[in-house]
């Protein structure tokens, strides 16, 4: 490690010396891999237990290991899938175990797209695409409920992982973005309903681009599978790849002012914001987090 970097790392241990989020329990779901699991890892980093909610088993035990082998009893994952109306109880059950009968943070992040155009789109895209981002967030949130409707004076926090899609719209993708537009109502009224009485805090972050295998070529071949085991494509074609980076051309992502995407770890460090005390006063709201693209 660089010594600049080290003085940064000791000197942000000073500041906080028992981590920004010292004795807090998380859920962050799809911390299997991309923007969740480095979430994961943050939060850990910042003394919180983390609990890894993935349906990618070996990817989720992988974020577990990595993050107890640097800090010992940190993290456990809970396998399933989100859409599983069993598995929020199952989830929380867990959480609270693993968190001596407290959590205070939920992360709904598990989500993926399922693109198609209007005039084409088949039921079962439209409904599993509301089913994971719509309906799987409020479910643990409804779940979860006992451990957030409580006045003992620490704070708690819902952040909900959307999309521009969700926030602008985007040619073929009606239902991620539906689901992902649900997302913003979700948290506001989670934040009215349980702001006045209990002091818990909901927001949106609405991401951009952010060089995940969501983004990546699709003809790389990742593919999620579905409960039915039906086999869904991940990735963006190629073609359209190079048209949002700008390739050959001389301006790289003309349309991101910062002329690039976050990578999973910047991605994440929004996340870490928006949970933090730091941000103890910003509720309801929706963060675009997207290099400043389509302000
Ligand atoms: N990558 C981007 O550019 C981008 C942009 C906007 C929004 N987002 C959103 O950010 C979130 C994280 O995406 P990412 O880019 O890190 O993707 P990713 O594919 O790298 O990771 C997503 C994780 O969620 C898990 N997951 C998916 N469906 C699940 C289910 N039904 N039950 C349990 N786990 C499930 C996957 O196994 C995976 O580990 C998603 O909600 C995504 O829609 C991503």
């Amino acid at each position: 490690m660089a010594p600049q970097d080290r003085i940064a790392q000791v000197s942000s241990h000073l500041n906080y010396p028992q981590g920004l989020l010292a004795g807090q329990v998380a859920i962050i779901t799809g911390a299997g891999q991309g923007v969740g699991a480095e979430a994961a890892r943050l939060f850990a980093n910042e003394g919180a237990k983390v609990i890894v909610a993935d349906l990618d088993a070996q990817k989720a035990e992988g974020v577990v290991k990595a993050i107890n082998d640097a800090a010992p009893g940190r993290a456990i994952a809970v396998v399933g899938d989100v859409t599983d109306p069993a598995y929020p109880k199952k989830v929380v059950e867990k959480a609270a175990e693993f968190g001596n009968g407290k959590i205070h943070i939920i992360v709904n992040n598990a989500g993926y797209t399922w693109d198609g155009v209007i005039h084409k789109m088949s039921d079962k895209q439209w409904n599993t695409m509301l089913a994971v981002h719509a309906t799987a967030p409020f479910r643990l949130v409804q779940a979860a409920a006992p451990y957030f409707r409580v006045k003992d004076g620490v704070q708690r926090v819902v952040v909900n992982i959307s999309s521009t899609s969700g926030i602008h719209g985007n040619p073929g993708q009606a239902n991620y973005a539906a689901g992902k537009a649900a997302m913003v109502g979700l948290s506001k009224t989670i934040a009215k309903e349980w702001g006045p009485q209990f002091g818990v805090r909901a927001n949106t972050i609405a991401f951009g681009f952010v060089q995940t295998r969501l983004t990546a070529a699709k003809e790389a071949g990742a593919f999620i599978t579905t409960p039915e085991g039906e086999k869904i494509a991940l990735g963006i074609p190629t073609g359209q790849l190079s048209k949002k980076s700008g390739d050959g051309e001389k301006e790289q992502y003309p349309d991101i002012p910062l002329r690039r995407p976050a990578s999973p770890t910047e991605a994440a460090r929004s996340i870490l914001g928006v949970v933090s005390p730091l941000f103890s006063y910003v509720n309801g709201q929706t963060i675009m987090v997207t290099g400043g693209r389509n302000m």
